[in-house]
């Protein structure tokens, strides 16, 4: 059984998404440590109810990010961590922790990339006016956002959308896909040429 590890820094609802394909056997993985950055994050709460270990990394205690991310890089591969997980972590990854897991760091982020990379991606793809948005789950590489995409899904937006009712939408997107992806890396349905990522046996 494959262990995973998570990275959040707030409400963890994918985080929840995932612990609850495992518990109803839709994905055959053990969340083997949740990490977070933010002391006050709701994540830890949910690793505490389903008895997931969980460790707090204060970002302040590091001279450099390449520390911070080492730090973190060792914390998973001591809980024997397989596949890294980022689920609403509020940073870019650096070189440490993604030398340590190549092509074993996925993310999820709420557009369809590459649109919309960064911040409120929500509220940009509202204020470029785009009829279609979605979300995309993609392996992590040094960029903002870039890395090969895995799996996306798309909604509609609707003209009376605000940013609120479009994030809800697309986090039930969200909530799809990331534990597909997550299965599909499992099943080692997933191959990596470049940029590219070819999905099949
Ligand atoms: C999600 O919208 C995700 O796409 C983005 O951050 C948000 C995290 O939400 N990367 P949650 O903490 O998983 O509820």
């Amino acid at each position: 059984m494959i262990k995973l590890g998570v990275l959040a820094s707030g409400r963890g609802s994918n985080f929840q998404s995932i612990i609850d394909s495992i518990d109803r056997g839709a994905l055959d993985a053990e969340i083997a440590c949740l990490v977070t950055d933010n002391r006050s994050a709701y994540a830890i709460e949910r690793a505490r109810l389903h008895k997931i270990p969980h460790v707090y990394i204060n970002p302040a205690g590091y001279a450099s990010r390449d520390i911070f991310y080492r730090d973190i890089a060792d914390e998973l591969q001591f809980c024997g961590v397989e596949l890294v997980v980022l689920a609403g972590f509020m940073r870019v990854v650096k070189k440490p922790l993604i030398d340590a897991f190549p092509m074993r760091i996925m993310n999820i982020h709420p557009a369809l990339l590459p649109s919309f990379k960064g911040l409120n991606a929500q509220k940009q793809a509202l204020d470029y006016g785009v009829r279609i948005a979605g979300c995309t789950v993609h392996f992590v590489d040094e960029g903002v956002d870039s890395g090969p995409i895995i799996l996306q899904e798309a909604v509609p937006v609707f003209s009376d959308d605000t940013e609120e009712s479009l994030s809800a939408r697309i986090l039930e997107s969200e909530h799809r896909i990331y534990p597909l992806a997550i299965k599909l890396f499992i099943e080692g349905k997933l191959r990596v040429t470049g940029n590219i990522v070819k999905i099949g046996d």
